[in-house]
């Protein structure tokens, strides 16, 4: 199996989500978490941003030992100085470069040639280079850039001392065959391409953020990167817990792992959840509340023959304790029977039917039957019993 890394942006991308704002307190628990979590690098923040914003990091700096930390910073030497200065403690630091190298990018907001774009990363990376063994450099807006331009971005960034290169899709523009192609022509024709980790980093716009990412590791990416919940800019990044569980259920199709500790996925989502004030919807894949709640009858009778059935990861594989059988109208009466079981009722065949029966105008009024509404139910008929 190949090894995938993770490098985690909740910290940085994620608190980029409109109304975001985390204490350095709250990037201390999130940071200690993801390490628990086994993620391999952790972007901390953008120093330039603020004078909290470096404590912040130093902060993170002090309690993390496992994983690299990494500070985000735009091609320019008083960004590169403020990472410098937030990254000071660190017991494995990487400084993550970013510039914009598409079309739009270069015409409407840098106001650069593509001369300049080289010129200007090349710079910024051999500036970082005096400070910094590891070196992350970023072409914002990668998979709207021309690929021949992409391919001399990479070379260049290599040649000046990158370690890492990440190609993003920074819009979710992207399309998962057009992404894995893009990989795939500069493997095979970037110089020097095997000195360093190609990465990925995908949003949202289009909801194929996963797909695309997956589509990078197929095309033999080596690190991704994404958020917890999939937090971050307008609709947000790549879930990370979604690659890696895509990963570790179809590795007979990517035969690639990351070294996520998968166990701590929800607690970790929780976490990120109750600091961010970023609900989870309810059907979020992996750790929407309703990811493991089976209601149709159908499914219900399935799950207690055979939990395979109906369920492709098992719950306590991201640390949840149990998948719930949600009693509502679809229900069936093998689910309702286990659960008058579980409640510690027997009743006998005709019992259950008239049991039953109630249950099931109940639910035509009330969208979940809980275990409260069960007892009611039980007591009244046992009253007129
Ligand atoms: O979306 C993006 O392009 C980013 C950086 C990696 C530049 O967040
Ligand atoms: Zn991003």
């Amino acid at each position: 199996m190949r090894k995938i890394y993770v490098l985690d942006t909740t910290l940085r991308d994620g608190e980029q989500s409109p109304g975001v704002s985390l204490t350095a307190q709250e990037k201390v628990e999130i940071a200690l978490q993801l390490e628990r979590l086994g993620i391999d690098r952790i972007e901390a923040g953008f120093p330039i941003t603020s004078k909290g914003e470096i404590a912040s990091i130093q902060a993170v700096a002090k309690v993390i030992k496992q994983a690299t930390l990494v500070a985000f910073s735009r091609s320019k030497e008083q960004d590169i100085d403020a990472a410098r200065e937030a990254l000071k403690g660190a017991e494995d630091a990487c400084l993550h470069i970013f510039l914009a190298t598409s079309p739009i990018h270069r015409e409407y907001k840098l106001k650069m040639s593509k001369e300049k774009v080289l010129d200007t990363l090349e710079a910024a990376i051999q500036y970082g280079r005096k400070y910094f063994s590891k070196i992350e450099f970023s072409a914002e807006d990668a998979s709207r850039t021309e690929v021949e331009f992409l391919c001399q971005v990479t070379e260049r960034a290599i040649k000046a001392g990158a370690t890492i290169v990440n190609l993003p899709d920074t819009v979710g523009f992207a399309t998962p065959d057009m992404f894995g192609q893009m990989f795939k022509t500069i493997r095979e024709n970037v110089t020097g391409i095997e000195r360093i980790q190609l990465s990925t980093h995908c949003h949202d716009d289009l909801g194929m953020a996963t797909a695309n990412t997956l589509a990078a590791i197929a095309n033999g990416v080596e690190q991704f990167e994404g958020t917890i919940n999939g937090i971050g800019e307008r609709a947000g990044n790549t879930a990370v817990e979604e690659v890696a569980l895509a990963l570790e259920t179809r590795s007979d199709v990517y035969q690639a792992k990351t070294s996520m500790v998968l166990h701590e996925v929800y607690q970790t989502s929780r976490m990120v959840s109750k600091l961010t004030g970023m609900l989870v919807p309810g059907n979020k894949a992996i750790v929407g509340a309703n990811a493991f709640a089976h209601e149709s009858g159908i499914h219900q009778d399935g799950m207690l023959k055979n939990r395979a059935t109906y369920e492709i990861i098992t719950p306590a594989t991201i640390g949840v304790t149990s998948s719930k059988l949600v009693l509502g109208k679809h229900s069936g009466r093998h689910a309702f029977k286990e659960r008058l079981i579980d409640m510690g009722y027997h009743l006998d065949e005709e019992q259950l039917n008239t049991a039953f029966a109630k249950f099931k105008e109940l639910a035509d009024r009330k969208k979940e039957i809980v275990t409260e509404d069960i007892r009611a139910l039980i007591d009244e008929r046992a009253k007129e019993g």
